[in-house]
């Protein structure tokens, strides 16, 4: 078995036809100019997920593009990771899925310019059952994101560790997702099951969803392990691979304590250096229509 673990059939979720539901072709027809919405997504926990969205979205950010991060995992380290502490008067994401509730008038802006931020707290466990009942209710995010697709350039997911009803809402809402994987022995565990979950979603909901890319995470150039395992996920996925790895960095881990992304805590890591070169890689594939809109 490769380093990896199982990743023989992983190949056959890359590289299918991409459906256009009738809104997005008639997007595409009008020349409108809306939002790639990129969920970030992994069912295994501790992968790098938030960390992700954080600072990519910062990098986003400070490149002068629009973005929005949403909030979808109930733990809300997105939302701290940002500079909001856990506050019970504020409103959430909670709000909005089981209200009629606008996601723009809970709406935050970070302290960087050109970063929002739709905030999650912890009552969003109870939305997972509580949604069940709602009509078309993988759908209900995507409805409620569709106002603010004209205002960005990028928004980011940042989904729970785990394929339940909140998940599938984001990967529903989304164009592609970005997977990150960490590199350890049985790293593509559970990827299988994602993107088969991501194939099932397409054809039910004849929707775009395309993979945006399989990010390297907690490399460390010096084990021979982390080498092994992006050689393996390089033969498996090829092009998909971001050109990018995430290093392990400890100011990756310090700077949610601090309530800022990496790239203003210490713009000089490699932490904050290889979030930069990820931005870059996600504004070329937006540029060249690579993946959603492809
Ligand atoms: N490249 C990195 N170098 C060092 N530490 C990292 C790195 N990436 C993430 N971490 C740390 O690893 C832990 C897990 O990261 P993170 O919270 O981003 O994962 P996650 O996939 O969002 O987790 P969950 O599944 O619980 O939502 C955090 O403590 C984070 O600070
Ligand atoms: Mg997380």
């Amino acid at each position: 078995m490769c380093a990896c673990g199982r990743a023989e059939t992983f190949s056959l979720a890359i590289g299918s036809n991409y459906l256009l539901d009738s809104e997005q072709q008639w997007r595409i027809k009008a020349g409108c100019d809306v939002a790639r919405v990129i969920a970030i997504a992994n069912q295994k926990g501790g992968v790098g997920k938030t960390t992700t969205a954080i600072n990519l979205s910062a990098a986003l950010a400070i490149a002068q593009k629009e973005t929005l991060v949403v909030d979808c995992d109930p733990q809300a380290n997105a939302t701290g990771g940002l500079g909001f502490p856990k506050d019970p008067a504020r409103r959430s994401i909670y709000n909005c899925l089981l209200q009629k509730l606008p996601l723009e008038s809970i709406m935050l802006k970070c302290q960087l310019e050109h970063l929002f931020l739709i905030p999650s707290d912890k009552n969003l466990v109870g939305a997972t059952v509580e949604i069940i009942d709602l009509p078309e209710r993988e759908q209900v995010l995507r409805r409620k994101l569709e106002p603010l697709r004209e205002r960005f350039e990028f928004i980011l997911l940042d989904c729970p560790p785990a394929l339940d009803l909140l998940a599938i809402n984001a990967l529903v809402a989304a164009d592609s997702v970005l997977v990150p994987i960490q590199c350890e022995y049985f790293a593509l565990e559970g990827v299988s099951e994602l993107l088969d979950t991501l194939m099932r979603i397409r054809r039910a909901q004849k929707l775009t969803l395309a993979v945006e890319g399989i990010l390297l995470t907690m490399f460390d150039e010096r084990t021979n392990l982390s080498r092994q395992v992006r050689d393996d996920l390089k033969d498996f996925f090829g092009s998909q691979v971001f050109s990018t790895f995430i290093p392990r960095n400890v100011r990756l881990a310090e700077a949610p304590s601090h309530g800022q992304p990496v790239l203003t805590y210490d713009p000089r890591s490699s932490g904050a250096e290889s979030y930069r070169q990820l931005a870059e890689e996600v504004i070329a594939h937006a540029e060249k229509g690579v993946g959603a809109r492809a």
